[in-house]
């Protein structure tokens, strides 16, 4: 069987994650129980999880010419995915992200961009024939708007079907945005503050979501962490449920989703089975520590997933 592919255009980070037992207030110094280095950034998240199960991915992404920078780049190899346009830079220090994670899996991230803010529009239009050759193109907000932008409008000049996960949260995304986005999946806190609505129940979500897709989204995609997901389109609202599981930590479960999404659309599955399917494997990954560590490759997942 052919594998799907999927083109990731987004940052690269190196997670420095601290266990705490709850979340430091301002001015405080908290002692830590546990500490972890891994690999993360939301795009670089999405393509590793979309190539452990399997999918032929190609990451576009800008990383620093030290350590980070080269480890990153032996793991996106080490996983299979394809690094031609994996850029790298003496002008900036790889991407980085100090993570705290309270003993309910709950996290609080910082993100210093850094090499990611280089990746330039030309380098994106290099990457053309790969967005092209792409059953999905995904695309986040950590990298510059612009470049985002560039990636979206490609991947709708070559007929391609777009993801745009509007993470980390922003308020001011243009409406051309939303109009590239053939499938937009926000959080809920990046829904709240999208559409200054709340989304308490499934009936606040629906209608936040149906805000956004007034926007011009094709399709609203919006996950609600162990609720599950809400779809949203022109046909309807459809509640797709997450099982319920002990989370250990979440930091990177909504990427787990992503990432997932992508691969299995790629694979021709309709959108709510695709969903369902990314949510069982989000929902693998809290029970796991870590960013893409906690990613489960499609050997550890039960064969039903992939029929
Ligand atoms: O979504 C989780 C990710 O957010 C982490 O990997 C961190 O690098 C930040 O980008």
């Amino acid at each position: 069987m052919e594998r799907p592919k999927i083109c990731v255009v987004g940052a690269s980070n190196l997670d420095l994650i601290s266990y705490v037992p709850r979340l430091p207030k301002m001015g405080e110094t908290l002692h830590g129980d546990r500490f972890q280095m891994g690999f993360g950034g939301k795009g670089a998240n999405q393509a590793v999880m979309a190539a452990k199960l399997g999918g032929d991915v190609a990451m576009v992404t800008k990383l620093g010419d030290d350590i980070f920078g080269r480890d990153t780049l032996q793991n996106f190899e080490r996983v299979g995915i394809d690094i031609s346009h994996v850029h790298i830079t003496d002008q900036a220090f790889s991407g980085v992200a100090p993570i705290a994670v309270d003993a309910d899996g709950n996290n609080s991230i910082i993100i210093v961009t850094g090499a990611n803010d280089l990746l330039t529009e030309k380098e994106i239009e290099a990457a053309r024939p790969a967005i092209a050759a792409a059953g999905i193109v995904v695309c986040q907000l950590e990298i510059p708007l612009p470049i985002t932008m560039a990636a979206l409008r490609i991947a709708r000049e070559e007929d391609v079907t777009t993801i745009f996960n509007p993470a980390p949260a922003r308020p001011d995304l243009p409406d051309e945005l939303y109009r590239l986005s053939d499938i937009f999946c926000p959080n809920e806190t990046e829904t709240e503050l999208l559409t200054g609505m709340p989304v308490s129940t499934l009936d606040e979500a629906e209608a936040a979501a149906r805000s956004l897709l007034a926007r011009g989204a094709g399709a609203v995609v919006l996950t609600l962490g162990e609720r599950g997901a809400l779809l949203v389109n022109e046909e309807g609202a459809t509640h797709i449920p997450a099982e319920a599981v002990q989370a250990l930590d979440t930091t990177g479960a909504g990427d787990a989703f992503v990432g997932s999404l992508a691969y299995f659309l790629a694979l021709g599955k309709p959108m709510t089975d695709a969903i369902a399917r990314a949510n069982r494997i989000a929902a693998v990954s809290v029970q796991a520590a870590g960013t893409q560590s906690s990613f489960p490759t499609a050997a550890d997942l039960p064969g039903d997933l992939f029929t």
